[in-house]
């Protein structure tokens, strides 16, 4: 992307100019959540302003007009996702809540005792913890995918994984600790010539590479609007058709409902048959701005320089003595981790902050990843299409001076 583009995409994040402890803020911490632009600030508020009332209930205009829109949003959705209908599209209030919602319907419907579930080792406690859930329930075992030490994962291992008892698969697209992106394709292709439905965790992947759901054949593929320069609280689960009908709701209450008489309760149709209560439909519109916005921008152009910075920022990282960057697979997607000798990654990250630096530290929410490196976590960077060459230049020389003061 030119120099000038990114000029003007950064005058769209007003964030971006705030001074940190007096200094300007470096934001690399766009795995957590990514900064917003004008107008997703602005839709929400002239949503707020314009069109508030709640939908799917009224004859009134303002809740017609804001139906229109939360209806509108899925529409939006289902052209992102280049899924084949607009009621395949679920809102839900994240990707966490969106994987609970398949592990817990799913589970009623197809789950039996003795089952199993397989997991990758990179993914984050959102895709392992409710999958736990479901294995203590119905008394069924959670089986994981190990990685190379490149951090890719061992696709004969998961073919051997596969058999007759396996419910489901349920793996990241791209690992928010890694950056590796998974053989999606692939892996869904195994558990398929088995009969087996596959789950994406597409959280990390959106924002950066564009998705076909129908061209990967993904069974479900769930992601946060937040990570995707949208509101916080609204994310998406999408799934075939055949599935949504198949599973149960997951939340009883509100649109979700056909008739309820006190001796029976039967259920809308899709999508609304899996949206109790109030939609956030605020939230909806927002983040079919925040789709619209990046599609403008172009995709395959935000993938490009998103590239390009995160291999500069792994060679500029390996100019620092005793650099470990942890994840070096040959798919990568835009997050580097890395540690230094045996400096805490902690202590790096607190000494950036008082630079105006924002990366993570941590376990970045993947503890059975983190345990299995043997490592205390990691320093990690995450990088967006607003960040630019010259903050990695700003990053690499604060972090050498952060260096020099612990080591
Ligand atoms: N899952 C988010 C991250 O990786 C919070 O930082």
């Amino acid at each position: 992307m030119e120099k000038e583009k990114i000029e003007q995409i950064r005058a769209e994040f007003p964030i971006l100019t705030e001074q940190i402890y007096k200094k300007q803020l470096i934001y690399f911490d766009n795995g957590a959540t990514t900064q917003k632009p004008r107008c997703v600030v602005e839709k929400i508020n002239s949503a707020y302003y314009h069109l508030n009332a709640n939908i799917h209930r009224g004859v009134h205009y303002l809740s017609q007009k804001a139906t229109e829109a939360h209806e509108a949003a899925r529409q939006s959705v289902a052209e992102f996702l280049k899924a084949d209908k607009r009621e395949e599209i679920i809102f839900t209030r994240g990707t966490t809540e969106a994987i609970n919602l398949v592990a817990f319907s799913f589970g009623e419907a197809f789950a039996k005792p003795g089952a199993e579930v397989i997991v990758s080792v990179m993914e984050h406690h959102s895709n392992i913890v409710p999958w736990q859930m479901l294995c203590q329930r119905k008394g069924m075992t959670l089986r994981v995918i190990p990685m190379n030490e490149k951090g890719e994962l061992q696709m004969d291992k998961f073919a051997e994984l596969l058999n007759e008892k396996t419910c489901i698969v349920s793996v990241s697209h791209v690992s928010n600790v890694l950056g590796t992106v998974n053989p999606v394709k692939e892996i869904i292709k195994l558990a398929h010539d088995q009969n087996i439905p596959v789950l994406v965790d597409g959280a990390q992947a959106v924002p950066h590479i564009p998705v076909d759901v129908v061209e990967l054949d993904a069974d479900f593929y769930v992601f946060s609007g937040h990570k995707i320069y949208g509101p916080t609280g609204i994310g998406v689960l999408y799934g075939k058709e055949k599935w949504l009908n198949a599973i149960p709701p997951y939340q009883g209450g509100g649109e979700m409902i056909a008739t309820v008489t006190f001796e029976k309760t039967t259920y809308n149709e899709l999508p609304f048959k899996f949206e109790a209560g109030t939609p956030d439909y605020i939230g909806s519109t927002a983040l079919a701005e925040a789709l619209r916005y990046v599609q403008e921008i172009g995709l395959n152009e935000i993938a490009a320089y998103e590239h390009e910075l995160t291999e500069y920022a792994t060679q500029r990282l390996l100019e620092i003595e005793n650099m470990r960057i942890i994840g070096t697979a040959s798919n990568k997607s835009s997050v580097v981790s890395f540690l230094v000798g045996n400096i805490h990654p902690y202590d790096i990250g607190m000494l950036l902050d008082k630079m105006g630096i924002a990366v993570r530290t941590g376990h970045h929410c993947a503890q059975p990843l983190i345990d299995s490196l043997h490592i205390p976590g990691t320093v990690r960077a995450s990088f967006a299409f607003y960040n630019t060459k010259e903050e990695i230049d700003t990053f690499i020389e604060a972090l050498k001076k952060v260096v020099g003061m612990l080591s």
